[in-house]
């Protein structure tokens, strides 16, 4: 939340660690995501679920899909319910799981497309089949619980001790809770939290996806896909371009790196794509400070390319 941003902050400093990515489970009604303000000083990739909201996040990942960072990764499990955007995330013996399981409770479903069926499925048909050890750890608990198990919420979880989903959607909808009181800010705030992609174009480093496909294709330009290995493959690739992940930008862009050489050899324009356009956005910036004066970015990434009718290959 962004209350605790300096508190991130500090805590990366102090543990010595990069923050390569930063996943949201779901749109909140309750405090204001830092997501945003992460991205804009750690330059990390944003994450949230396909189904979210938020103007732009820089991947959206759906049921099943494998959210990677070295040395970890996070298995999505769409669990729709508290809101229609909420994701639990598994990662080998525990799961964050947001919103929609909490410990001894469930997140209301009465407001942001909450729907109490949709929750009773995702806890009953999802969550509560995980083995009885797995921890679980919530988005957040007022009572100052941070970790709990399966096995325990299915014992000790009011909420769990229904008999039918008849009995679950009941209980919800006759909780009668007063709205949050940070909602009518907090929702709004968090659906626009995408990067300000016109700063970048006030630069003159953006090309919209018409005049990028004027471009593609000609000899002076390189196009370089900063996409992960499984979006490339569920998204399409633009024709002619180079698998370059966003993660390896920083040793691509130093002197010495692959990108810089090509351009100080040849000359040529670099065009950045992404999904969205956001991590392309930050690649500019970066590839800028590093002095490569040609990089641009394709605005609005693979998204808009293919909402102008640009051609992808599978
Ligand atoms: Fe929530």
């Amino acid at each position: 939340m962004f209350d605790k941003f300096d508190h991130y902050i500090q805590l990366l400093q102090e543990l010595n660690v990069r923050l390569a990515k930063a996943v949201d489970t779901h749109t909140h009604a309750d405090h204001i995501t830092a997501l945003g303000a992460l991205r804009d000083r750690t330059h990390c990739v944003t994450v949230m679920g396909e189904k979210s909201g938020a103007d732009v996040v820089s991947m959206r990942v759906s049921d099943g899909e494998r959210i990677d960072i070295p040395g970890v990764a996070l298995e999505v499990i769409y669990t729709p319910g508290h809101t229609d955007d909420s994701y639990s995330f598994l990662m080998e013996d525990r799961v964050f799981t947001g919103d929609t399981l909490l410990i001894r409770g469930t997140g209301r479903t009465d407001f942001e497309n909450g729907d109490p069926r949709a929750q009773y499925e995702s806890l009953f048909g999802r969550l509560l089949k995980l083995p009885d050890w797995t921890m679980v750890y919530p988005a957040h608990d007022y009572k100052g619980d941070t970790v709990s198990t399966i096995g325990e919420e299915r014992a000790y979880n009011p909420r769990l001790q229904v008999k039918s989903i008849d009995e679950y959607v009941d209980l919800m909808n006759c909780l009668h809770l007063p709205n949050p009181k940070m909602m009518d800010v907090a929702v709004p705030a968090n659906r626009h939290i995408g990067l300000h992609q016109e700063e970048i174009a006030k630069r003159g480093w953006a090309l919209m996806a018409e005049d990028a496909m004027r471009l593609v294709g000609q000899p002076s330009i390189e196009l370089i896909d900063l996409r992960e290995a499984h979006e490339r493959k569920a998204q399409g690739v633009i024709p002619g371009s180079i698998h370059m992940p966003y993660d390896e930008l920083e040793e691509n862009i130093r002197e010495g790196g692959l990108l810089h050489e090509l351009v100080a050899a040849t000359g040529k324009r670099i065009v950045f794509y992404c999904a969205f356009g956001e991590r392309s956005a930050m690649a500019v910036q970066a590839a800028q400070d590093a002095g490569l004066s040609s990089a641009c970015h394709i605005q609005g990434g693979v998204d808009a390319w293919k909402k102008a009718k640009g051609k992808v290959v599978r």
